[in-house]
């Protein structure tokens, strides 16, 4: 039995989790890869309930997983709350405490989705990129950090971009592993004629490399890369950034798709020795999104990839993560839509529609 934590989260986190259950329910009936789900709060909905925004209990259950699925977090509710308050530090706190430092976030093209994108179709037809962000160190959790009052008309506001090498190491092997099983080309992006910690980041990647002669590797700096991604994307494969960097990037590389509801991640941490499990926590790359919560609108899809991606890298399941990518592909085909993706000829349906329509699929495909 494969223990899953589901944290919906806030927002449209908890319309596109009813979707994952179904999806999870689907497999327990129906295939011999059985989950136990257990639900539990993060973000805004556990600072309503408990007061913080990730609970000692919560980051138990957590690590206690064999995978977790996380919705969004985040909302004008808890804006105004403290900076440490917030909705968002729970889940820059599970993925730090978790140790969840590879952050895999694939940028894929759909072939009945390439119109739906701002770019021209020739630009994006076929693209399959991925983006592997670390997401454990760099600006987001460097010290010192902080405001402080350098007089009575004067703050002063302050991060520290800081890297070491051996954090520049442990991601730099998953990324030449992960060009490895792809097409061996690999571009790592940093600022390094500006930017200390990332000129060490290139000094790193480039012996790294020497243990992965068969893979090409290049170097940009991210103002450049962020107009190639633009540009011409179709020139990646896989690209590896830093913390913010990544961020950024991902974000850029989700419009190429068409719609940031159809992004999924995985956040992976190291493989233990001993039990040869490995931390993961699977999450959509958009956010909350609050002003079509509750409105059963919001796209479910990039939260049912995250589950092909738990299949593929929690549970080794290539034959079930393959099977719910078809079924993916095969509902957009038939020109199934929730409203983001929506032009003309297309059914507008809704986010438990589009959940129903998944599972149909599933079970065309099943013999
Ligand atoms: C993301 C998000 C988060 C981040 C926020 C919500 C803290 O933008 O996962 O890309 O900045 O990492
Ligand atoms: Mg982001």
């Amino acid at each position: 039995m494969n223990k899953i934590l589901l944290l919906p989260g806030d927002g449209i986190g908890y319309e596109i989790s009813q979707e994952a259950k179904k999806i999870f329910s689907w497999f327990n009936d129906n295939t011999s890869i059985k989950f136990e789900v257990e639900e539990e709060l993060i973000g805004g909905a556990s600072i309503d309930s408990n007061n913080t925004p990730l609970s000692d209990d919560v980051l138990d259950k957590a690590l206690k997983s064999d995978a977790i699925l996380l919705g969004a977090v985040g909302g004008p509710k808890w804006e105004k709350l403290d900076f440490q308050q917030r909705p968002e530090r729970g889940l820059l706190k599970i993925r730090k405490e978790l140790d969840l430092f590879a952050n895999l976030r694939p940028a894929l093209v759909f072939e009945s989705l390439k119109d739906a994108s701002s770019l021209k179709e020739h630009v994006i037809s076929g693209l399959d990129i991925m983006i592997i962000r670390e997401l454990t160190s760099g600006i987001y959790f460097g010290e010192p950090r902080g405001i402080i009052e350098l007089s009575d008309k004067v703050k002063k506001g302050f991060n520290t971009l800081v890297y070491t090498s051996d954090e520049i190491e442990r991601i730099a092997r998953v990324a030449f592993e992960i060009s490895m099983q792809r097409s061996k080309k690999l571009c790592s992006v940093d600022k390094a004629n500006v930017l200390e910690s990332t000129e060490l980041w290139r000094e790193v990647i480039k012996e790294v490399s020497k243990d992965f002669p068969q893979v090409e590797l290049s170097h940009m700096y991210v103002d450049n890369a962020s107009m190639q991604l633009v540009k011409n994307p179709k020139q990646f494969d896989v690209i590896v950034t830093t913390n913010m960097f990544g961020d950024i990037l991902s974000d850029c590389a989700s419009m190429l798709t068409g719609s940031l509801g159809m992004l999924p991640s995985a956040s992976l941490g190291k493989i233990d020795q001993l039990s040869n499990k490995r931390m993961a926590m699977y999450e959509p790359v958009h956010g909350s999104a609050p002003d079509i919560a509750g409105k059963n609108i919001a796209n479910p899809l990039a939260m049912i990839q995250s589950i092909v991606m738990m299949l593929k890298y929690s549970f080794s399941s290539l034959r079930y993560s393959n099977m719910l990518q078809l079924a993916v592909e095969k509902t957009l085909a038939k020109g199934f839509r929730t409203q983001d993706l929506v032009s003309s000829n297309e059914q507008n349906i809704s986010t438990s529609i589009m959940g129903d329509k998944i599972i149909d699929e599933l079970n065309l495909m099943k013999r």
